[in-house]
């Protein structure tokens, strides 16, 4: 084949048969979406067209595509290091950056150990958790609660403790001592229940599950604190300190799932941060090196890591790694994203900008299929529906959300879409012209679409 792929022409069916991607292969390639370059907030496909990036490659790309810091930042540790022995100790890089995220992590989170992806980082939490527990003389605490409709990764060990049922059933059976509890969507309470008079059954539920489980023998609980795959599934604010407190009574864990919220995405460092609650494990992925480098992290609370530190007779220390965890280059990524986050107050600008889109987002319920809109910072979904009055869903053969987005992918704007929802999730150097822009192809797009099904 060409040595290079830089145009439409060049891109046979024959070579696109060397390649698996995430969606249906033969569709894939009846009209490739290829992309060759990214600047700022914007990337550029195969056939040159330019497309507003709303959702940061997928929640990655935080501090913008072709960033100076990080960039040279990379290219002075490819100079200087590409590779450190992982069996043997580590590199200077990665003390710094444990340092740097112990400093900006909430409570008493300080130790890090680092991994390559989302779905190492939460196995990794899991056996994290487990040997905790048998150090602290509880062995039989192995089990892992976590949510229907949740998504935490496509290796096994992730995928079993995942509760989105369509990515799960193809390779099932999956790992045992995972067990699902119902997701706070208040929207469509799963249990027929009205927030506040609730009184959170959600998070109740999981009390009973531990005590029905029995507690000795559950050693986790894991959410994202806002859910992604279910629809942007943003708590109640007591939501969160609810599980806090019961997983404190029972000695059971709490993990929060950071990979899509963390690093700012929220409108705070940590989404720990602006639910003021600290779990006892964050796991960090995605936006920590801004796309730069794959990287992602397990933060624990300075008593769980403490655990590891006994003697060497009766402690194996945490037997856990793979070959390119806190890797130089990625390490050297994320801390010139960490700098670039702190130093240009991305958090504020998000917070900021979360809310212009947020109003931008609001003013599409004109069209009348708008049934909610959820989220925080720059992490923001809209649910769709044929009547808002009634939540009632449009039927199964007009996958609304799914309409919409590929129609805003003909105007050049990236966005996550489902049948019934939509996220967006830009990079957080957003500014209010991007986020119009945004707004603007959007407006378009629904209008477009529903005169489409309406004739
Ligand atoms: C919340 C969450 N957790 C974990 C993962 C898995 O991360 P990765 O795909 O990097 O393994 C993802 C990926 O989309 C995610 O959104």
């Amino acid at each position: 084949m060409n040595d290079l792929i830089t145009e439409r022409e060049t891109l046979e069916e024959r070579y696109l048969r060397q390649i698996f991607i995430r969606d249906q292969m033969a569709e894939f390639a009846k009209d490739p979406f290829v992309m060759t370059g990214a600047d700022g907030i914007y990337y550029t496909d195969i056939d040159g067209k330019r497309y507003l990036d709303a959702i940061a490659g997928i929640f990655v790309a935080s501090v913008g595509h072709g960033n100076r810091r990080v960039i040279d930042a990379i290219k002075v540790q490819l100079d200087t290091m590409a590779f450190a022995p992982v069996m043997h100790g580590t590199n200077a890089l990665a003390i710094q950056l444990a340092n740097k995220l112990a400093e900006i992590a909430p409570g008493n989170i300080n130790s890090v150990k680092f991994c390559s992806g989302g779905s190492e980082a939460n196995e990794t939490a899991f056996k994290m958790a487990r040997q905790y527990h048998k150090l602290n003389g509880h062995p039989n605490k192995y089990k892992i609660i976590s949510r229907y409709q949740s998504w935490h990764g496509g290796t096994f060990a992730a995928l079993s403790a995942s509760g989105l049922t369509s990515r799960r059933v193809d390779s099932e059976p999956l790992a045992a001592g995972f067990i699902h509890v119902f997701p706070p969507y208040c929207y469509r309470c799963p249990f027929g229940k009205e927030y506040p008079s609730c009184d959170l059954t959600c998070a109740g539920l999981i009390e009973d599950t531990i005590l029905m489980e029995d507690p000795e023998t559950v050693a986790a609980v894991i959410v994202e604190p806002i859910g992604h795959t279910g629809g942007i599934i943003d708590p109640p604010s007591e939501y969160l300190p609810q599980l806090r407190e019961l997983c404190n009574r029972h000695n059971v864990l709490l993990i929060f799932d950071e990979i899509i919220t963390g690093m700012g995405r929220t409108g705070e460092m940590f989404a720990a941060d602006t639910f003021g609650v600290v779990p006892d494990l964050i796991c960090l992925g995605k936006g920590i090196s801004g796309g730069y480098m794959p990287l992602s992290a397990v933060l624990c609370q300075r008593q769980i890591a403490d655990k590891f530190w006994g003697d060497k007779t009766i402690n194996p220390g945490f037997v856990s790694g793979h070959t390119y965890e806190a890797n130089p280059i990625a390490c050297a990524a994320g801390l010139a994203t960490i700098g670039e986050i702190i130093e240009k107050d991305l958090c504020s600008n998000t917070r900021k900008i979360g809310n212009y889109l947020r109003e931008g987002l609001e003013r599409l319920r004109k069209h009348g299929i708008i049934g909610d809109i959820r989220g925080k910072g720059l992490f923001l979904g809209v649910e769709f529906v044929r009547n808002p009055a009634s939540k009632e869903k449009f039927e199964n053969d007009i996958p609304i959300g799914t309409l919409i987005g590929k129609r805003a992918l003909t105007k050049g704007l990236l966005t996550r879409y489902d049948p019934h929802w939509m996220s967006l999730g830009p990079p957080l150097i957003l500014t209010q012209e991007q986020a119009d822009d945004i707004i603007s192809i959007l407006d378009d797009c629904i209008a477009e679409v529903l005169d489409e099904i309406n004739t």
